[in-house]
């Protein structure tokens, strides 16, 4: 047979196979060539439709990974830029939840799936829509995994956007190398740990991890550090307040009498440590704010319900790491292979 499926190249698009001819197998077969083809072209036009991608990691879960990718996005978004959320956290997918789009779904048409909206026109796609039940624990079988992840890169409409913000479920799981695999241009991964040294452990093996992937550290974000309590009292005196396990701590009211004390939940400075220790640059952290977890359940991220908030700066000052970190074309520099 001469007239393969592929003969016609025309700008970028494939010419779909004459129906003409083949017997229904050979047909399925040309079908599916056809597709894979579409496929692999809308792959590599993503790299040129998307200017930066970014995953997001961290050695175990529960650190805020889907917090810091979702603020991430959002901030982004703030600043006027066209984001992309890809959750491929499939066995926990929150981030729809934590965007207060869980009841969106998700539109197909012409064979490409259109992403939700969330706030700030960031566009969102999740295994969340797709699942009939969220509750429902699914067990994915390793090729049906491998083959939602390809699907999710190669066959949603993102359309130009400026960022792509990728969260994974946590640890060295699959999906992260199947990304890697199969989106081309990463710029790089963002590391997500909490303040305790236990957490230099898992960061390392982040670390190691991305040499594996052969994708740049783009540095590290400490989560869940200091919480930081505030109150009034006589100009100029000290305050002391009990701290946890019933030790007093002190604070000095300034002139104006306001005091603020910061209590280090999990220690504090593990990310920066872990960052100089690990010699890659450190992002930032983000405060430990119960608005966090409130936001988080009733699907008001903190940066939406406190745009200009401790937690909203915090995260403001990562992103403009971020974006110098990327700026500077650092890839080179920080790239580990
Ligand atoms: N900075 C923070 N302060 C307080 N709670 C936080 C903070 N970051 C995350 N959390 C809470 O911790 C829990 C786990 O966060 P999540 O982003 O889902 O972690 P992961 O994606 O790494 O499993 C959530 O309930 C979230 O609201
Ligand atoms: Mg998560």
């Amino acid at each position: 047979m001469t007239d393969s499926p592929i003969s016609h190249h025309t700008g970028g698009s494939v010419e779909k196979p004459a129906e003409d001819d083949g017997s229904p197998e050979q047909k399925a077969q040309m079908e599916q060539a056809y597709q894979q083809m579409q496929r692999k072209l809308r792959i590599t036009k993503l790299d040129e439709d998307i200017k930066h991608k970014i995953m997001v990691l961290s050695g175990k879960g529960g650190v805020g990974k889907s917090t810091v990718a979702t603020g991430l996005a959002l901030c982004l978004a703030r600043r006027g830029m066209s984001v992309g959320l890809m959750d491929i956290d499939i066995t926990g997918p929150n981030v729809p939840k934590m965007l207060g789009i869980e009841a969106a779904e998700l539109n197909v048409e012409d064979g490409q799936i259109h992403p939700a909206l969330g706030p700030h026109g960031v566009k969102v796609i999740s295994m969340a829509f797709l699942l009939e039940d969220p509750d429902k624990p699914v067990i994915w079988r390793g090729p049906i995994k491998l083959g939602a992840v390809q699907q999710f890169i190669g066959d949603v409409a993102w359309g130009e956007l400026d960022a792509l913000i990728i969260d994974f479920p946590p640890g060295t799981s699959d999906e992260p190398l199947t990304v890697s695999q199969n989106l081309p241009g990463i710029d790089g991964m963002v590391i997500v740990t909490t303040p305790q040294e236990v957490a230099l452990l898992d960061s390392r093996k982040s670390i190691n991890f991305s040499k594996t992937l052969s994708v740049p550290v783009l540095g590290v974000v400490e989560n869940m550090s200091g919480y930081t309590i505030r109150g009034t009292a006589e100009p100029s005196t000290e305050v002391s307040v009990m701290g946890p396990a019933g030790v007093p701590l002190q604070a000095l009211a300034d002139e104006a009498g306001d005091w603020s004390l910061t209590l280090d939940i999990f220690k504090s400075g593990g990310g920066a440590s872990a960052a100089t220790e690990l010699d890659v640059p450190f992002l930032g952290s983000l405060p430990f704010d119960p608005g966090v977890v409130r936001g988080g359940d009733d699907g008001v991220h903190r940066i939406i319900a406190e745009p200009d908030g401790e937690t909203a700066r915090s995260f403001n000052s990562i992103v403009d790491n971020i974006l110098a970190t990327l700026e500077e074309g650092s890839g080179p520099q920080v790239r580990i292979t």
